[in-house]
């Protein structure tokens, strides 16, 4: 089982002030930040695009850099996202597009990638995938906006992924993002969970310290 790991999204930080937010979550003890990107298609909402984290990346901030990119064309951007400073680029599995293609180029330009699923898409869709993933994001919200409540109902699907992690031997992460807090963070963990995103619990927390140690000691 891998170490847990909190990865605080940005979404939820100060959009007028982006390198402060993030540079909070890192000095708060989170080692990775997530990275929210909509393209008002696949989701309808806005947020960032790629030089956004190469600001932050000039601005001196070195966390890991946890890009969720819900984008209908994410093949068009990978190598944008690459080479602005991302570490991870997770991209969906709902829109069409050549995902094993897009999977691998990932990772020939040197980062690790992740497969995303909605909350109504079933785990058999990734199945095929996870020889060739480095992470699994399990969306517990709808994607598209920040604060919305945890869907409790995902729990079963984050235990499906884990079990097939274990049978088929293999290492990828199994992240969590939407609605997750303190306590239903501890859940996910028991269900195989490992990678935890927080935006509105983890920014609107007055110790984010204390935050930060307590989802490391999961
Ligand atoms: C939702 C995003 C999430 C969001 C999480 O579309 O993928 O990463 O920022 O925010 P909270 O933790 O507030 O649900
Ligand atoms: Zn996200």
């Amino acid at each position: 089982m891998h170490a847990s790991v909190l990865a605080p999204s940005l979404l939820a930080g100060d959009h007028a002030n982006l390198g402060t937010s993030a540079q909070l979550a890192a000095d708060a003890g989170a080692p990775w930040l997530h990275l929210d990107l909509m393209d008002g298609h696949f989701v309808p909402n806005l947020t960032f695009g790629p030089e956004v984290l190469a600001a932050l990346r000039r601005a001196g901030v070195k966390t890991f850099f946890d890009t969720h990119l819900m984008l209908a064309e994410p093949q068009r951007y990978v190598e944008s996202f690459a080479k602005a400073g991302a570490d991870l680029i997770s991209i969906h599995i709902e829109p069409a597009y050549d995902h094993a293609a897009t999977l691998a180029r990932i990772r020939e330009l040197g980062c690790q990638n992740g497969i995303v699923l909605n909350p109504g898409t079933p785990a058999e869709s990734v199945r095929a995938l996870l020889p060739h993933v480095d992470l699994v994001l399990v969306m517990t919200v709808q994607p598209g906006f920040g604060g919305q409540p945890f869907r409790r109902d995902m729990l079963g699907k984050i235990a499906q992924l884990a079990a097939w992690r274990q049978e088929l031997d293999l290492k990828f992460r199994l992240e969590v993002d939407g609605g997750v807090d303190l306590t239903n963070g501890v859940e996910c963990r028991a269900a195989g969970a490992d990678t935890f995103v927080a935006g509105t619990s983890f920014f609107k927390a007055s110790d984010k310290t204390a935050f930060a140690a307590a989802v490391a000691n999961w």
